[in-house]
């Protein structure tokens, strides 16, 4: 490294640092508020005993592209079971959530297309936008009549696109995907639907929003991380079978990749069954999610009632933020800052996510931890 570029790195280093914006990787320690591991799948023995009988099988690495030799039937019978689960024509899985969104995004866009993407979207779809060369039009957040107004006045030579979370990441707030779909049906444009933090929670069959809201017929494309509710990694699409056809044929993220471990095919089929068998996993996980919100709520830390497992507790500055996580960590409490590029300016926050595994007691405790570290001004309602 020459001194030049050895310098701009030192730079940009001490300003992330001096903007409270340094990361550090630091191992799960204390109670889980933290993880995405929604229904406690990660460790569950029967996920944990498929996978090794599958390695056993298949061995630990895929060793090729899906397209060549990394193929394998396990993919496709998992394959199949959530394309059923998920009333979709067809499914294909992905190493992972990230480069599903990049790929699938960059291989529908045409140039003369327009999509229209949600201003708090995650940045694996905004990765994905940026990939294409059609035009990107944001909407505000949530705002399905913002959307209506911008699809209706956009003249376009191609197709139009929608681009939403429906559970959203950062914010545990929900897409009316009923009120989506009802506006794509008016403009002619293609919703596509990242199901990342709802698979696996929401609607009977427990395989997301879109199922809960009633809209499969209405939805092009969805993509679900398998890393998640799920348990395992990976992320499955799922659309039409000529869609998804199309994928295997163009989408570069899925070509010119090593295929996943074959044996996280077998975990995630274990996963698939779990979750359409113990409805009341997911119904645990709401309860805890409205426990902690109530509790927030009595001691004046004010956050809306939900079942959604993700509770954002607003604190401005980053490096409070940090500062709020690290006491709560001390005392046994695993939750995690979250800041800017990953949410907007000024809206760095505690992100705490709730697994079934929480008991009533832990979270009561996490509350008052967290109440002795607030003071009034800083709490901020969502
Ligand atoms: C909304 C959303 N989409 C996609 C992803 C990416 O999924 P993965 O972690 O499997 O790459 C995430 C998680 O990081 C996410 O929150």
């Amino acid at each position: 490294m020459n001194e030049g570029l050895a310098n701009r790195i030192a730079q940009r280093l001490a300003e992330i640092e001096a903007n409270g914006l340094t990361r550090k990787l630091v191992a799960p320690r204390g109670n889980d508020l933290s993880s995405n591991d929604y229904l406690a799948l990660a460790k569950d023995a029967r996920l944990k005993a498929a996978m090794i009988r599958a390695i056993e099988r298949e061995g630990v690495g895929s060793t090729g592209s899906r397209l060549l030799r990394g193929e394998r039937d396990c993919f496709a019978e998992v394959e199949k079971q959530f394309a059923a689960w998920k009333n979709a024509e067809r499914a294909l899985y992905f190493g992972s959530g990230y480069q599903a969104n990049v790929g699938v995004l960059q291989t529908f866009l045409d140039a003369e297309d327009v999509i229209f993407s949600d201003e708090l979207n995650h940045a694996s779809l905004i990765d994905g936008i940026r990939l294409a060369k059609a035009r990107k039009i944001i909407f505000r957040h949530l705002d399905v009549d913002d959307l209506e107004r911008r699809l209706t006045a956009t003249a376009c030579a191609g197709q139009k696109f929608v681009v939403t979370e429906s559970l959203f990441s950062m914010d545990g707030d929900i897409a009316d995907l009923k009120k989506y779909a009802a506006v794509c049906r008016r403009a002619d444009a293609h919703l596509i639907v990242d199901e990342a933090h709802a698979v696996g929670i929401y609607g009977a069959r427990g395989s997301g929003l879109i199922e809960a809201f009633g809209v499969e017929s209405d939805v092009f494309l969805s993509i679900n991380a398998a890393g998640k509710a799920l348990g395992a990694a990976g992320a499955f699409v799922a659309g039409s079978s000529a869609a998804i056809e199309y994928v295997v044929q163009k989408c570069r993220s899925f070509i010119f990749s090593t295929a996943p471990v074959p044996a996280l095919a077998d975990a995630l089929a274990m996963a698939l069954q779990i979750v359409a068998n113990e409805p009341l996993r997911r119904q645990r996980l709401w309860a805890v999610s409205r426990f902690l919100r109530q509790t927030l709520n009595e001691n004046g830390i004010r956050v809306p009632m939900s079942t959604a497992p993700i509770v954002p507790i607003l604190l401005g500055d980053s490096s409070r933020a940090v500062r709020v996580a690290k006491n709560l960590q001390a005392k046994g409490f695993d939750v995690r800052a979250i800041r800017p590029p990953t949410v907007p300016e000024r809206t760095a926050r505690l992100r705490v996510s709730l697994n079934v595994g929480l008991s009533e007691e832990v979270l009561s405790n996490f509350v008052a931890a967290l109440k002795d570290d607030l003071t009034d001004e800083c709490v901020a309602a969502l």
